[in-house]
């Protein structure tokens, strides 16, 4: 059995969730793959077709492959919110085990259609597909409390056995209340927990939460708990700690030459944020 089914069995069975964190740098891998050697908890580190755009896909793809080789952890180099199936199939072929193909925003049909394309080319090569049934709106901007951009759409109970029968899916993004970005101060940030236990009712898919960052840790608790999540992704709240601690440095003042100096700054500050989020996630172990 691959590493990514062994840590969702394991996720499974122990119920406790293992984060999956994105990444477009080094000093965030590095981060996150310090905290989960110190936490001794698996953990996938995630990249996206942007932060591919920005680092360059083969750059960023193998300074990760190299960290996770250095590990102690077992961690776990994932696509999130792949969008392009080309895109997808190219990070299959590229040695990732897990991926997302996120076709959430096309119409239901069509979401299956793609889905189910990718999870044929995946599960020939062993790859874990997780897919995502709903429509997540996202803050303006991810960093700041603001106004949505997108409408929320919950995940349908009723078409979650048809989505995860026709595509066969190996895990799922469900939509209960959780939004990508921090949330509006007057918003309810609570997530739906009936509905999550719902779709529970329905399908036996693990779960992967979305959005994490900002969603009050109790629900969080409870929906790993209670309500079969499995996987939480947070990547604002690493971006808010990565900023901050240079934002910090530039306030005191100080001036040096060397970057590092910096930047392993922004790196402990990464590190603090994915150790406090694993030690949440694993409530349960
Ligand atoms: O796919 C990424 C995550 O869902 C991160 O969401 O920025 O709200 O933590 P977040
Ligand atoms: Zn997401």
């Amino acid at each position: 059995m691959s590493l990514i089914k062994e840590i969702i069995k394991e996720a499974q069975e122990k119920k406790y969730a293992f984060g999956t964190f994105d990444t477009s740098n080094l000093e965030v891998a590095q981060g996150i793959a310090r905290a989960a050697e110190v936490e001794n908890m698996p953990a996938m580190i995630g990249i996206t077709e942007t932060a591919a755009e920005y680092a360059g896909f083969l750059p960023l793809v193998n300074l990760i492959k190299g960290i996770i080789a250095e590990s102690k952890a077992d961690l776990i180099l994932h696509l999130d919110h792949g969008k392009d199936v080309k895109f997808v199939k190219k990070c299959i072929d590229e040695g990732f085990t897990s991926v997302m193909i996120d076709a959430s925003f096309y119409e239901f049909e069509k979401n299956i259609e793609i889905t189910k394309n990718v999870v044929d080319y995946a599960h020939q090569k062993g790859v874990v597909v997780q897919a995502e049934l709903g429509k997540i709106p996202k803050m303006k901007s991810s960093t700041e409390v603001g106004t949505t951009l997108k409408k929320m759409e919950k995940t349908d109970p009723d078409e979650i056995e048809e989505f995860v029968e026709k595509t066969g899916v190996d895990t799922l993004a469900v939509i209960v209340g959780n939004i990508h970005g921090m949330y509006k101060p007057e918003g309810n940030p609570h997530l739906d927990l009936d509905l999550l236990k719902k779709l529970r009712e329905k399908v036996e898919t693990p779960f992967v939460l979305h959005g994490g960052s900002g969603t009050p840790s109790e629900d969080i608790k409870k929906a790993i708990a209670e309500c079969g999540i499995i996987n939480v992704n947070i990547d604002t709240e690493i971006r808010i700690a990565f900023m901050g601690a240079l934002s910090d440095f530039c306030a005191s003042g100080q001036m040096v030459t060397d970057p590092r100096k910096i930047l392993s700054l922004a790196r402990d500050a990464v590190q603090e944020k994915v150790e406090e989020k694993i030690e949440l996630f694993g409530c349960g172990k």
